[in-house]
């Protein structure tokens, strides 16, 4: 049950194939300059759906590999891990705040101003470092053995 002739589980393959899509959101979203409710809504979606992904995909998994990273902590795959959840947690973190802010500013008719541009840019670099961990433990994992 694979999609790229890796050795992933078929959820893992939708998982990546989601993730992909939801960067490809972030592009969009982060580089439109119509209005801000429009790039707010972009957002939102992508920061939710990646949300759920986390819970019911990628934290499930986290936990099964729990006792491969106490037993083998600083192997290659455990320290690729290790780094992208930290990136993963911090681009929820961020991500929340600014969704949080512009649904509350949305729904009480302020102006949108959810984060700055330098804030937004860090977050955008959280979330592509977040992925491109991500990929390198599809690749080491699935593809090099
Ligand atoms: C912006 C946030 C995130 C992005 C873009 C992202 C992206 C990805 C990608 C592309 C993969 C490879 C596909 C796969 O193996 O399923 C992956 C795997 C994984 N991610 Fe994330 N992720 C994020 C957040 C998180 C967080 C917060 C956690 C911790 C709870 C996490 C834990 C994992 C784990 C354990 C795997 C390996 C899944 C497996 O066994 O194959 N990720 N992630």
């Amino acid at each position: 049950m694979v999609l790229f002739g890796s050795s992933a589980e078929l959820i893992f393959d939708i998982n990546f194939i989601i993730q992909i899509v939801l960067i490809i959101l972030l592009i969009v979203g982060y580089s439109q300059k119509r209005t801000w409710r429009y790039h707010g809504i972009i957002m939102a979606i992508a920061t939710i759906t990646m949300i759920v992904t986390v819970l019911l995909i990628m934290a499930p998994s986290l936990i099964a590999q729990l006792p491969v990273l106490l037993l083998f902590p600083t192997s290659p795959s455990s320290l690729i891990t290790i780094v992208h959840v930290i990136f993963g947690l911090m681009a929820i973190a961020a991500g929340l705040t600014y969704t949080f802010r512009f649904l509350y500013y949305s729904a009480t008719n302020k102006p949108l101003t959810c984060g700055t541009r330098t804030q937004m840019r860090i977050q955008f670099t959280i979330w592509i470092l977040a992925f491109v961990l991500g990929l390198s433990f599809y690749v080491y994992v699935y593809f090099l053995p």
